[in-house]
């Protein structure tokens, strides 16, 4: 499923200039320079010394250019700026538990993930935020539905997809759940900002399939909800339930009026090595082996939605190479 466009195996000077590059780009984010290009087109105009010597490196670099009162982005500076969630969850997300490998390694077979959640929900919601036809395209399915319901994220993060979807215009009640507390309450101080306070109901707990029904589970939810929607997360939860198909029936017992499933997700792609993988797949799947996840392919999540009654009605993969959005759905 996956077609790659051929690269050169990774480099010493890829190495020690990648790693500078990526620490550059998420500096650059986090003083909002990409989306000021990228979403205002408004030059950027360094005013510290350290923005002077940033945006000096990052015209070294060849991402940026003079522009009329400051600089601008080239098209290199452009694909890194489209792209800078991955730099921001390989780079500030998934730190902590690269740091570990190497002491852990001398006596264990893999290593807790560690990492920081709120460099993880940016990186993945600035993802989300390329391709917003794919959530477009939920909100319109979840917009025709003749009864109305709510709609559940499960394993929300910052709620940016909820967000995202809220925008489209859809009347439908939205919920998010998930398990970092920190970032459940950044995301409802974000969103009541922006005037979702009303619409999105924010919980924190899990979502992997235990014991009876979640704690967070109210009658209300649990009697509403016929969309369930969850992003790359299913690898992690199948891996820990020993099955996608085990997680999605638990999630049809905790919600009975479910019919329509939302799973995005990272497949396993093809490739013996590095750089026969399309970019940010070497990454992603090293990460799961060393944490002990894994990484499913296409056809398993495509079993798993028949085993449960659910035909797949839309399939996004334009987005990246190894990232897949189905929506399923099966008869009320
Ligand atoms: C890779 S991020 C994906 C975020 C978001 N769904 C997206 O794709 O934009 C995984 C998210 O799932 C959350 N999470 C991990 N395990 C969970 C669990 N057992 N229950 C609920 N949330 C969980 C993490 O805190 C994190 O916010």
């Amino acid at each position: 499923m996956t077609s790659t466009v051929p690269r050169q195996p990774v480099k010493l000077g890829d190495l020690i200039e990648g790693q500078t590059a990526a620490h550059l780009a998420v500096a650059a984010d986090d003083l909002g320079w990409w989306q000021q290009q990228l979403y205002r087109g408004e030059d950027i105009v360094p005013t510290t010394g350290l923005q002077r010597a940033l945006s000096k490196a990052l015209e070294r670099l060849g991402w940026l250019e003079p522009g009329t009162e400051g600089y601008r982005l080239t098209g290199e500076g452009y694909e890194i700026a489209y792209n800078r969630g991955f730099v921001r969850v390989a780079t500030r997300g998934w730190t902590p538990t690269f740091q570990q490998v190497g002491v852990a390694a001398t006596t264990g077979d893999m290593i807790p993930a560690r990492t920081d959640p709120h460099a993880v929900a940016r990186g993945c919601t600035d993802i989300a935020r390329r391709h917003p036809e794919t959530l477009q395209a939920i909100a319109v399915r979840i917009a025709g539905d003749v009864h109305p319901g709510s709609t559940v994220d499960l394993g929300c993060a910052d709620g940016g997809r909820l967000q995202i979807i809220g925008e489209f215009g859809l009347s439908e009640k939205l919920v998010g759940i998930d398990i970092e507390a920190g970032v459940i309450e950044a995301a409802q101080q974000r969103l009541a900002g922006l005037g979702f306070a009303d619409r999105v109901r924010l919980r924190v707990g899990s979502v992997q399939p235990g014991e009876g029904l979640p704690a967070w589970l109210d009658d209300g939810i649990r009697r509403d909800v016929t969309t369930a929607t969850s992003f790359n997360l299913m690898h992690q939860l199948a891996t820990e339930s020993g099955g996608i198909d085990k997680v999605l029936g638990a999630w049809q017992e905790w919600f009975p009026s479910l019919r329509r499933l939302v799973i995005g997700d990272v497949v396993l792609s093809d490739g013996a090595r590095w750089h026969d993988q399309p970019w940010f797949a070497p990454t992603f799947e090293i990460y799961h082996e060393l944490t002990g996840v894994r990484v499913w392919r296409h056809e398993e999540y495509l079993d798993a939605f028949a085993s449960l009654g659910y035909k797949v009605v839309q399939c996004f993969d334009k987005d990246h190479e190894i990232m897949v959005t189905w929506i399923a759905e099966r008869a009320a």
